[in-house]
Formats: C-alpha cells, sequence, structure tokens
C-alpha cells in the first residue's frame, strides 16, 4: 500500500462527472478517505481530481475506466487495489438516455445492450472486484445509484428500466448474501433531477434552483418547477449510509426533492 493512503481506506468512486459523482468523491475526500475517481474521460477526471484534492486537502486519484468493457473494469481496478484497500464503493455510472421517450421499435438493440452492460454487468463486475477484500476485513460499504425508472416501467425509457432494474435485483442480492459478513450494501433511488452544487456562485438560492429547474423542465418536458436536487445534499446520504451502525442497516432508500408534485 502506498504509505501516504488515508489508513481510513479509498473510497472507489465509478461514474464521476460533473453532478453526483464529483458530489460524493468530494464528501469521501472532506471525510478523509483516500478517494479513486473512475469515468471514461481522464481529462475532465484529472481536473476534478486536482480541484477536490486542493480543496479539501486530500488524496484523489483519477483512474480511467469504461464500466461497458470487463478488461477495462479489471484494468481499472488493479489500479485502486494497487492504491490500498477499499473501503467504499460506489456505483455511479449510467449510459446517458435521451430526456425525450424513444419508441421501443426506434432503440437500437446495441443501444439497449449498452445500457445494461453499463447498469448492471458494469455494477456486477465492479462489485466483484472488492468484495473478496471486504469479505476478509469483515468490513466495507457498497452503494449504488438508481432512479425512478429502477422501480417502475417508463414507457419510452425501456433501456434505463431495464438497466436500473437490474442494478436494483443486485444491490438486493448481494445485500442479502454480504450482510452477514459485514458488507454493507445500499440502492439510492434518486427521484428527481439532479442540479449543479448549490455551492458557489451557480446556484446560490433556492428560488434560482428552481428557475434552473423551470429551464431544464423546458429541455425535459418533465417535473415543471420542481427544485433542482442538489449533489452534494445527497452526497451526505451517501456519507450517513456508509457511517450507519452496523446494528440498523438501510438496504434501500428513495430521496425526493421537497416540493415534488408527483410520487
Ligand atoms: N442527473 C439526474 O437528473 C439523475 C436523476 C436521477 C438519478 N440519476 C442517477 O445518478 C447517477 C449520476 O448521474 P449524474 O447525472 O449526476 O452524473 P455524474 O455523477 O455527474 O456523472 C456520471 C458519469 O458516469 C460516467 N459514465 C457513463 N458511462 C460510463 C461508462 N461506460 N463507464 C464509466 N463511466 C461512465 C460519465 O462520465 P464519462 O463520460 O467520463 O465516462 C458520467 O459523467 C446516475 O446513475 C443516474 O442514473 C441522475
Amino acid at each position: 500500500m502506498a504509505s501516504s493512503v488515508s489508513s481510513k481506506g479509498i473510497a472507489a468512486i465509478v461514474g464521476v462527472g460533473p453532478k453526483l459523482g464529483r458530489s460524493i468523491a468530494r464528501k469521501f475526500a472532506h471525510e478523509g478517505y483516500t478517494v479513486a475517481i473512475l469515468a471514461r474521460d481522464l481529462g475532465r477526471l484529472s481536473r476534478f481530481a486536482d480541484e477536490i484534492a486542493r480543496e479539501e486537502k486530500a488524496q484523489v486519484f483519477a483512474i480511467r475506466i469504461d464500466c461497458s468493457d470487463s478488461r477495462s473494469i479489471r484494468e481499472a481496478f488493479e489500479g485502486v487495489l494497487s492504491l490500498g484497500f477499499v473501503e467504499v464503493l460506489v456505483y455511479n455510472a449510467h449510459q446517458p438516455t435521451s430526456w425525450h421517450p424513444t419508441n421501443l421499435t426506434d432503440i437500437k438493440v446495441e443501444q439497449f445492450e449498452k445500457s445494461l452492460a453499463v447498469s448492471s454487468v458494469g455494477a456486477f463486475h465492479c462489485a466483484q472486484q472488492v468484495l473478496l477484500g471486504m469479505v476478509e476485513r469483515g468490513r466495507g460499504t457498497i452503494l449504488f445509484t438508481g432512479c425512478s425508472a429502477s422501480l417502475s416501467g417508463i414507457p419510452g425509457y425501456s433501456e434505463l428500466c431495464c438497466g436500473k432494474f437490474a442494478m436494483r435485483g443486485l444491490s438486493q442480492c448481494l445485500a442479502k448474501e454480504f450482510q452477514p459478513l459485514g458488507v454493507h450494501v445500499a440502492h439510492v433511488i434518486i427521484h428527481g433531477i439532479v442540479g449543479a452544487p448549490a455551492r458557489g456562485a451557480i446556484a446560490s438560492s433556492s428560488q434560482q434552483r428552481l428557475l434552473a429547474g423551470e429551464q431544464e423542465q423546458q429541455q425535459t418536458g418533465v417535473w415543471a418547477g420542481e427544485v433542482l436536487m442538489d449533489p452534494d445534499g445527497l452526497a451526505q446520504t451517501y456519507w450517513h449510509l456508509h457511517i450507519q451502525d452496523r446494528s440498523a442497516w438501510t438496504q434501500e432508500i428513495d430521496l425526493h426533492p421537497s416540493n415534488q408534485r408527483y410520487i
């Protein structure tokens, strides 16, 4: 293990872009973990790693991964595990889908397969990379990011729903298999649109965030006037799940913005 790695171990955050992934990485860095952030765009990841390391005075490593490619997952985790033991895995990657519904007959089979590969096969394979070590240590946390499509079929979003349904099933299986061995597995269902972090100038008040929600709604055609979900606020929940007492572990949690007008 690299001598300067945190004694708390590594928090590996898979699927780090400008919204939720970055906020989760920042939160675990803030709490004293050495953080590995993983996604496909290594240039952007490296900028995030520098930013978080500087602002949180933490060690942050950027590692390229393509979660639709088994070899890439194995190689990426060789890199992660060479840093030290993984105490926390957050699986946050998702295959981007159009905000607008797509007729089933217009969805290409490759597009459907890719969504399943990223949401479910990638999640399975990343969990496999860290579980052995967690079981050996009798501790660890694995958190999966879901959305409304994890729970209910939505017309026009079959590839998203099928991938996220499968991830939910995986999370439940892992929770039941590994909780008795000391590994906390939980599924976080986000019901809403994730915005930019509220910190800084991007959106400094709930009113601005509401306006931003309306702008995004114009693009998406859904959730008119809803407050955007603050990724820093969501990241707090990931942290709280991780530090839960093992006598009372959450297996699934759903999160809604305060003024949501539907379930
Ligand atoms: N955004 C929302 O409104 C919303 C709502 C509900 C739930 N969620 C869930 O929250 C999670 C995060 O969403 P977010 O919008 O906040 O994104 P984010 O955390 O800012 O970034 C996620 C990143 O995943 C990476 N990714 C995509 N395909 C990948 C692949 N094949 N291999 C590795 N990494 C991959 C992408 O980076 P690269 O392109 O660099 O790979 C992307 O930027 C997702 O699971 C999503 O389903 C989001």
